[in-house]
């Protein structure tokens, strides 16, 4: 089946094997799996479960830091009206990956990106939503010592200062072949790029000497940081390293969790109810009656329930391993997993919606400001 993955667009059924193949990234693979376990005592199951499934240059990232070379991370999101599951996933993933490794984060929220791509929103409108969007990111629990946001046009002087020299070097025809913009593209969203690589250097701007980059992701970014490790080394800086996420399917057949389609993605903000009723409703692995579901089992494969306790509700790979198999064999039943899902995702919600009240009182000192 076709699908499509780019910065702006993922649709259908996404072929991960292909995608590794086209971006020319590296599969997340024992070894590397076995060098994370030894130096944080236990690898994330996110990582064992290959939901951060592929890398670039991992290996230099924890050979440097076993030499007592330190990295620092870097993620972001384009803002929207609200964050949905598949938004909190690498967030969480990279907070993760601070606690273990006691490093630095930068997390940049895109409102000039959002207001250069989608026709329907003023400025105003997504710098409102970047405020928004950062609550439920330090909800998560990051810490402000060792972690700032960037919401972009709030922190321009500093970007923009850095983002002209990469521009400086990117042609339009790179732009092009790496992004598809077309004559009619408006000129913002060709110099955007520039804009997303400066956080992967930016505390070797600070510190004035180079420090390893590592930048936790969803697939479909990718392209942006290809372009941004071709062109750092022209500046003097190391190349950032990354680390590839799968997307969190939609709660319909096929496709992400996409913001633009409310019907197939869980906000923070929907109430029990709505949950209830979207688990429900979704894409299920299960047979059509319930004597063929006892003979033949449900298929956890293409069941978004259980997804969703795979890639996010159900840490325990024993307990995870244990719904797997009792659902592959029609012992658990699809009203019975849905049920599961929605108590997980359901209390998740609630703890996430008291700290994201707490985390109006500290936003503040999250953000860099120029
Ligand atoms: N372009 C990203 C998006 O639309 C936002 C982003 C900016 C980002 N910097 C990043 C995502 C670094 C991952 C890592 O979501």
């Amino acid at each position: 089946m076709a699908f499509k993955v780019t910065p702006w667009e993922v649709e259908g059924d996404i072929d991960y094997k292909k995608l590794v193949r086209e971006f020319g990234v590296n599969l997340i693979d024992n070894n590397i799996l076995n060098k994370t376990k030894k130096i944080t005592g236990q690898t994330h199951f996110m990582l064992d479960r290959k939901i951060f499934f592929a890398h670039r240059d991992l290996n230099f990232i924890l050979n440097e830091y076993q030499k007592g070379n330190k990295f620092y991370l870097y993620t972001g999101r384009g803002p929207s009206e609200h964050l949905h599951l598949g938004h909190l996933m690498p967030m969480k993933f990279t907070k993760y990956l601070q606690d273990k490794f006691n490093v630095k984060c930068y997390i940049q929220l895109t409102d000039d990106e959002k207001f250069l791509f989608k026709e329907n929103l003023s400025l105003e409108d997504t710098k409102k939503m970047s405020y928004e969007n950062a609550l439920d990111i330090i909800a998560l629990g990051f810490n402000p010592k060792n972690t700032k946001i960037i919401i972009n046009t709030e922190y321009a002087k500093t970007l923009y200062n850095q983002a002209i020299k990469v521009a400086n070097k990117i042609t339009f025809s790179t732009a092009k072949a790496v992004f598809g913009f077309k004559n009619s593209t408006n000129i913002g969203q060709i110099f955007y790029t520039s804009m997303q690589a400066v956080p992967a250097f930016l505390e070797s701007v600070k510190q004035g000497k180079n420090i390893p980059c590592l930048i936790p992701h969803g697939i479909d970014q990718d392209p942006h940081f290809r372009v941004a490790r071709d062109v750092l080394p022209k500046l003097g800086y190391l190349k950032p390293a990354s680390i590839q996420g799968k997307l969190m399917p939609g709660l319909l057949e096929n496709g992400k969790m996409s913001a633009s389609i409310p019907k197939s993605a869980i906000f923070t903000n929907d109430s029990p109810k709505e949950v209830k009723e979207k688990i429900q409703n979704a894409y299920s692995g299960g047979k059509e009656t319930l004597k063929e579901h006892r003979e033949k089992g449900g298929n956890p494969d293409i069941d978004i329930p259980f997804q969703y306790l795979k890639f996010f509700f159900e840490p325990d790979n024993k307990k995870l391993k244990k719904i797997e198999d009792e659902y592959r064999n029609g012992k658990l039943l699809t009203g019975e997993l849905k049920q599961i899902t929605i108590e997980k995702i359901n209390n998740f919600l609630e703890k996430h919606r008291k700290e994201r009240e707490n985390a109006k009182k500290k936003i503040d000192k999250f953000l860099l400001k120029d």
